[in-house]
């Protein structure tokens, strides 16, 4: 959702800039560009497409510069809309969304001011040139004020070539210091280093930066003394260590995410506030957007197996303008991986006007959702670049899985849960082994019209996350749906060109979701079988089967997963795209 960096001091500041957006090129890869300040003048570079298209700038001499990689909000992906925006004495980058950048454009237009992009951006150069009267602060707040909606913005001005100054409200960013230089990155892996010092700038607050020192301000622009931040060094490697993609990398480490992830609450946190409150829950009502709102559907199915507490899910988009009925008792549970998705941070906000307990599910541990939580549970991930979520997933089913044998144990139904989970890092290890065999499946699922996915239960649960992965990576249309809704009406898609991929791990509804390969079958459908249980593997209308390790039923998506996440991977290579970066895509999603 765009990235951005900057960097003041003694050395270089370009190759610090380039490298810096390639490791937040997962936020956006439309197009890259970076600014620097050389001899009184701005040098700049920006292409369309990826930082690889302006590595060679890493070449320019400049002690000062800011960088941005973009994904297209306002304006289509080209060199024009590309950022830095330079007007007059100003260069900018922006991350988020001016929500009142088409009033502001007007106003500055019929001053016969002129815009060379389509951005919402262009107007903060535009505003900066009318505003500043030599202090460069004043002129950025004075900038903010005027703007509606969510800006991480970083600012450079040929008058005062030493300084870099930056605001933020709704967008994140990072300012990193260490001996001899200043830094500024939307995310902690472009700046975290040996000797790095990092801070975040909060909501409405200000940073200005030279080649010594950063200072913060606060909204009124009264100087304030930040702590600085803990961030764990696994969330801070960003190297594809070896695979040829993060996404394959980041597969390899699920049993590495699941073993981090698993928390024994019910032991743990007995007799805390946490517990406390577990024990008064009488709903549950889960929010999020996309994978992590699959999440959410899968641990529904556990929370009320394990403890019979009932749960809400629902799309945080969704939910914001719903105007939902909450029950008093209720729990509210926010998952993101980011812990900075605009909507589900909106939708958490909800919550939390109405005095909700919420808990916040996420892999970033200083993300916008973090500090706006009553409880965190992080997930123990570590770093996911690729844009496809996958090791994150499964990451948060444990972290959930864990929280739904607390409220079992809250109240009062024990059993065996806690050991039948510890189990899930080793079975995971052995569904990675037995995906490998889906790479023989992608001829048959390249240019099909349509991809099914089917199961009942939790098996549906993981369905329809396999059926997002596979579109979102493959461009292939799919869907994911209950296997005993089929006949309801999405039967008329299947024919012989319509691959069925059915999910069957458990054995009390393994005949009901039958009766859905007979019926696809029966119209020519092939039919790809994920299952546990052994017997089907040679049913004669499966056309090809993975057999994965049986595990206790309300915790299965956590491994049937697994070959779905394959499947889409090496589908996507065999339609020749890059599967980190999926076209129209951008980790992170941080406007509405
Ligand atoms: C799909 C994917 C997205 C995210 C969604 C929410 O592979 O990654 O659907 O799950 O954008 O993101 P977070 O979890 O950061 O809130």
């Amino acid at each position: 959702m765009c990235g951005i960096v900057g960097y003041v001091g003694k050395g270089n500041a370009a190759p610090f800039l380039v490298e810096g957006l390639k490791k937040l090129e997962y936020r956006g890869y439309d197009s890259a560009g970076i600014a620097l300040i050389n001899d009184g003048k701005f040098v700049c570079k920006k292409r369309k497409g990826t930082v690889a298209e302006i590595s060679d700038a890493a070449d320019l001499c400049s002690g000062i510069g800011i960088g941005h990689t973009r994904w297209a909000t306002h304006g289509a992906p080209s060199e024009r809309n590309a950022h830095p925006h330079i007007y007059g004495r100003f260069a900018i980058v922006h991350n988020g969304i001016l929500e009142n950048y088409a009033l502001l454009k007007e106003q500055l237009e019929s001053d016969g001011e002129t815009f060379i992009s389509e951005t919402d951006s262009e107007v903060v150069a535009h505003l900066l040139e009318k505003f500043y009267c030599g202090n460069l602060l004043s002129a950025l707040r004075e900038v903010t004020e005027k703007l509606v909606g969510s800006y991480a913005l970083a600012v450079l001005c040929l008058d005062q070539p030493d300084i870099i100054v930056c605001a933020r409200k709704a967008s994140p960013l990072l300012v990193g210091v260490k001996e001899g230089a200043c830094l500024i990155a939307s995310d902690i892996p472009a700046i975290a280093g040996e000797g790095v010092t990092a801070y975040l700038l909060g909501d409405g607050e200000f940073a200005l930066l030279n080649a010594a020192e950063a200072k913060f301000y606060s909204p009124q622009l009264q100087p304030i003394r930040k702590n600085q931040l803990e961030y764990d060094p696994l969330i801070s490697s960003s190297d594809k260590g070896g695979y040829v993609h993060f996404m394959k990398k980041e597969m390899s480490e699920i049993p590495c995410s699941v073993r981090n992830s698993i928390c024994d609450f019910a032991t743990k946190l007995k007799f805390s506030d946490f517990y406390q409150v577990l024990c008064q829950t009488k709903y549950i009502h889960i929010v999020a957007c996309g994978t992590a709102y699959h999440s959410g559907l899968a641990v529904k199915y556990a929370i009320e197996r394990l403890a019979r507490v009932p749960v809400e899910v629902t799309i945080a988009s969704e939910f914001r303008y719903s105007n939902p009925v909450i029950c008093s008792g209720t729990l509210a549970i926010a998952i993101s991986q980011s812990g900075e998705t605009a909507d589900t941070l909106a939708a958490a906000k909800l919550f939390r006007a109405k005095s909700v307990p919420l808990v916040a599910v996420t892999n970033v541990s200083y993300s916008s959702l973090t500090r706006i939580a009553d409880f965190v549970l992080p997930t123990r991930a570590g770093s996911e670049i690729g844009v496809a979520a996958t090791k994150s997933y499964n990451a948060q089913l444990t972290v959930l899985y864990s929280l739904a044998i607390a409220l079992e144990n809250a109240k009062g139904k024990s059993g065996k849960s806690l050991e039948r989970l510890k189990r899930l890092p080793r079975l995971a290890t052995a569904t990675l082994e037995a995906a490998e065999t889906v790479r023989s499946w992608t001829s048959h699922f390249v240019g099909a019209r349509c991809v099914l996915f089917i199961g009942r239960g939790a098996d549906y649960c993981a369905a329809v996350e396999g059926s997002l992965k596979l579109k979102e990576i493959t461009y292939l249309p799919s869907e994911g749906y209950p296997a005993g809704e089929l006949k309801h009406g999405t039967l008329a898609l299947v024919d012989e060109r319509t691959p069925v991929v059915v999910l069957l791990t458990n054995k009390r509804l393994a005949a009901k979701t039958m009766n859905a390969v007979h019926e696809a079958a029966a119209r020519g459908a092939k039919v790809f079988l994920i299952t546990s249980i052994a017997e089907y593997l040679e049913n004669e209308e499966v056309f090809a089967s993975v057999l994965i390790p049986q595990c206790s039923e309300a915790f299965t998506p956590l491994l049937s997963v697994i070959p779905l996440q394959a499947l889409a991977y090496y589908t996507a290579i065999a339609c020749g795209n890059d599967p980190d970066k999926p076209r129209n895509l951008a980790k992170s999603v941080t406007v509405e």
